[in-house]
C-alpha cells in the first residue's frame, strides 16, 4: 500500500534508510558477525575472475559491485549486460564465478545467460529481492536484498539494497582471503543509512532543482568519473525512463571525444562530484560544457564541495557513494516527471518484469 504517499516510487525512494538498517541487520547474528552461507565464502575464495550479469538498473548496481569487489577484494570483475553476453560471451578466465542481479529474478535476458553456463558447468549467485524466484531457484547460492516488494516500475530501492548487499558481499571475500579493511564496512552502512535520511528531508530543494534544470528541456547530461559514472547512468536511466527526457550518462573525461557537440545554450549538465581523487577533473569537464553554454548542475558530496554546487550530500565512505549520491538523482527525475505529467508509477512501453527476452 501505499498510503499517504502520490506514488509508490516517493514511497520507495523514503525506504531507502530503513532497507539499508534491515540489511545491516539480517546479515548479522546477535554477535555482530556477518551471516553468509560458507559456501558463498568459499565460491568467492576459490574464484579467479567474476562475471557479474545484470539488465538496466541493477547492472547499474553490478558496475558498481565491481569497484567495490575489485578494490575491497582484491579479486578481478566484470561486469556485463545480460542480453550482450547471451550471444557475444567474452573468453573466460579458468574459474569463474558468476553473480546473477535481479530484483525481480524473472528477467528474461539474465536467466538466459544462467542457463548456459550452468550447462557450462560454473556456479552462479544470485541477488535478489524475490528469493524463490526463476534465477534464485536455478543458481547455486542466494543473497536476498531484503528490501521489501518494490512496485514502482522504475527501481529505486533495490538498487541501493543490491549495492549494500554487493559491499557486505565483498568485505566478506577480503575477511575470507585474510585482507583487513581500514575501516568498518557495518558502521559505514549505517552512516549511508543516516545520510539518506537527511537526504529524503531535503525533497523541497530537489523539487527545486528539477524545476530550474529540467523544467522544459528537451535532454539532459549526467557526468561522472568511476563510480560516479556508474551513477550518472542510473540518473539517466532514472530521468529517461519517468519524464521522456532524453538523457545520457557520460564518463567525464569521453565528453569531447564527441558528445560535447550535443551542448548547446542552457542544456543541463548533471556532474557527480563524490570521489577525491577525481574531484578536479571532473569539474575540469564542468568547465568544458559551460564554456559552450551548459547549464551546469554539480552534486558533490560535503568535503568536496565548491560553493557553486547545486546540492551537497553528506559525507560517506567513497566507495559507498553511490547509494547517498543516487538518491539526489532518483527525487531530481521523481519531480521532473511529475512537473511534466508522466505516469511516475508506471510509465509507458515499460513492464516492472521483463520476462521476454
Ligand atoms: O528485475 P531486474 O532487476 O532483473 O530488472 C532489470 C531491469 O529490467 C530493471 O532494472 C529496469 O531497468 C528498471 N525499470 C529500472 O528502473
Amino acid at each position: 500500500e501505499k498510503g499517504t504517499y502520490a506514488h509508490y516510487m516517493l514511497k520507495e525512494i523514503d525506504e531507502q534508510p530503513f532497507v539499508i538498517r534491515n540489511i545491516v541487520q539480517k546479515y548479522q547474528d546477535e554477535n555482530h558477525n556477518i551471516v553468509l552461507d560458507n559456501d558463498i565464502r568459499q565460491a568467492m575464495l576459490n574464484t579467479d575472475r567474476v562475471y557479474i550479469i545484470a539488465c538496466g538498473t541493477s547492472y547499474h548496481a553490478g558496475l558498481v559491485g565491481k569497484q567495490l569487489i575489485e578494490n575491497l577484494a582484491n579479486i578481478p570483475v566484470e561486469t556485463h549486460i545480460a542480453s550482450e553476453f547471451m550471444y557475444n560471451m567474452p573468453l573466460l578466465s579458468e574459474k569463474p564465478l558468476f553473480i546473477f542481479i535481479s530484483q525481480s529474478g524473472e528477467t528474461a535476458d539474465s536467466r538466459g545467460v544462467l542457463v548456459n553456463i550452468k550447462e557450462l558447468g560454473h556456479k552462479a549467485l544470485t541477488i535478489t529481492n524475490v528469493p524463490g524466484s526463476t534465477l534464485s531457484r536455478e543458481a547455486d547460492y542466494t543473497l536476498h536484498t531484503y528490501a521489501g516488494p518494490e512496485i514502482a516500475v522504475a527501481s529505486t530501492k533495490a538498487y541501493t539494497a543490491q549495492m549494500a548487499v554487493l559491499a557486505i558481499l565483498a568485505g566478506e571475500a577480503a575477511k575470507a582471503k585474510g585482507i583487513a579493511l581500514d575501516f568498518d564496512l557495518i558502521k559505514e552502512l549505517s552512516i549511508v543509512a543516516n545520510a539518506m535520511e537527511t537526504l529524503c528531508d531535503r525533497k523541497e530543494e530537489l523539487e527545486q532543482i528539477a524545476k530550474d534544470f529540467l523544467a522544459t528541456t528537451r535532454n539532459a547530461f549526467f557526468i561522472g568519473r568511476g563510480i560516479d559514472f556508474y551513477v550518472g547512468l542510473e540518473g539517466a536511466l532514472k530521468l529517461k525512463e519517468i519524464s521522456y527526457i532524453q538523457a545520457e550518462g557520460f564518463a567525464g573525461g569521453e565528453l569531447k571525444h564527441g558528445t560535447i557537440a550535443l551542448i548547446e545554450k542552457g542544456t543541463p549538465v548533471i556532474a557527480l562530484a563524490t570521489q577525491k581523487h577525481v574531484n578536479l577533473s571532473i569539474r575540469g569537464n564542468v568547465k568544458e560544457v559551460v564554456a559552450r553554454g551548459a547549464n551546469p548542475c554539480i552534486i558533490s558530496m560535503d568535503g568536496l564541495n565548491d560553493e557553486s554546487d547545486a546540492f551537497v550530500v553528506p559525507a560517506v565512505h567513497e566507495i559507498l557513494s553511490p547509494l547517498v549520491s543516487v538518491l539526489p538523482l532518483q527525487l531530481i527525475s521523481y519531480y521532473a516527471a511529475l512537473h511534466r505529467d508522466c505516469d511516475v508509477d508506471k510509465p509507458r512501453n515499460l513492464a516492472k518484469s521483463v520476462t521476454v527476452e
